[in-house]
């Protein structure tokens, strides 16, 4: 008999889009499942139990073995850095990592950015041969360079509408993004004929667009 494997999913932006190529690939996921407050979901029609987490929080899940598998943007697999396999590229939630800053901005002797991602930001500034003081924020990094507390920041472009709404523009693009499915190791091992057959059916759907039954 199949064993249930256990999905870590981000809440947000990223659900709907997750959720909506599982069902394309024949998964029966119910439309509903975000709007509940429930964080556990069993879903034995589909051989599955949802676990909604925070975005930033699913390698954690996965790489401790609580989630067998998750689905996690790259931003976040290269800022956390954890220990898990990197199995699928989803090709949804397409965005890129950029540094952003006003128009008129000029290097300084002092140089701050602020980000969400700071492992991210150090790395490409320390690249670059430029030093930097990086600042952690956790949302609403535009705000920054508007008033004041850094000179550039490090943060994600996905139409471009926060960026020109706030009068910034994007200096340079430092990586593409979108989401991947991850697995556990053990489990990647212990569960491979049924996270190999999700994959099958992802993939299908990812690179002919079909919908399976
Ligand atoms: C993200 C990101 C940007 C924005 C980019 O923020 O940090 O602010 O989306 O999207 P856009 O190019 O389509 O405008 P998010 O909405 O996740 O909220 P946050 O401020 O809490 O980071």
């Amino acid at each position: 008999m199949a064993e249930t494997l256990k999905v870590a999913m981000p809440k947000g932006r990223i659900y709907k889009k997750a959720s909506a190529l599982f069902r394309q690939a024949g998964l029966p996921i119910p439309l509903d499942v975000d709007e509940t407050r429930k964080l556990v979901i069993p879903l034995p029609e589909a051989g599955m139990e949802f676990i909604l987490a925070k975005p930033v929080d699913v390698p954690t899940y996965v790489e401790y073995g609580v989630a067998d598998i998750g689905i996690v943007g790259k931003d976040v697999l290269i800022e956390e850095d954890k220990d898990v396999y990197e199995l699928l590229d989803l090709g949804i939630a397409r965005c890129r990592m950029s540094v952003i800053g006003l128009p008129d901005w000029t290097p300084g002797i002092r140089q701050r950015v602020a980000t969400k991602y700071p492992n991210t930001a150090s790395r490409y500034f320390r690249e670059q041969g430029q030093q930097v003081e990086v600042v952690k924020l956790n949302g609403s990094i535009e705000l920054a360079p508007l008033i004041g507390l850094a000179d550039r920041i490090v943060d994600m472009v996905e139409t471009g509408q926060t960026l020109r709404e706030n009068g910034l523009v994007e200096m340079n693009s430092i990586f593409e993004i979108t989401s991947r499915l991850v697995a556990n190791r053990v489990s990647y091992r212990m569960k491979n004929s049924e996270i190999q057959a999700l994959c099958d059916r992802l993939q299908k759907v990812i690179y002919t667009g079909e919908v399976l039954k």
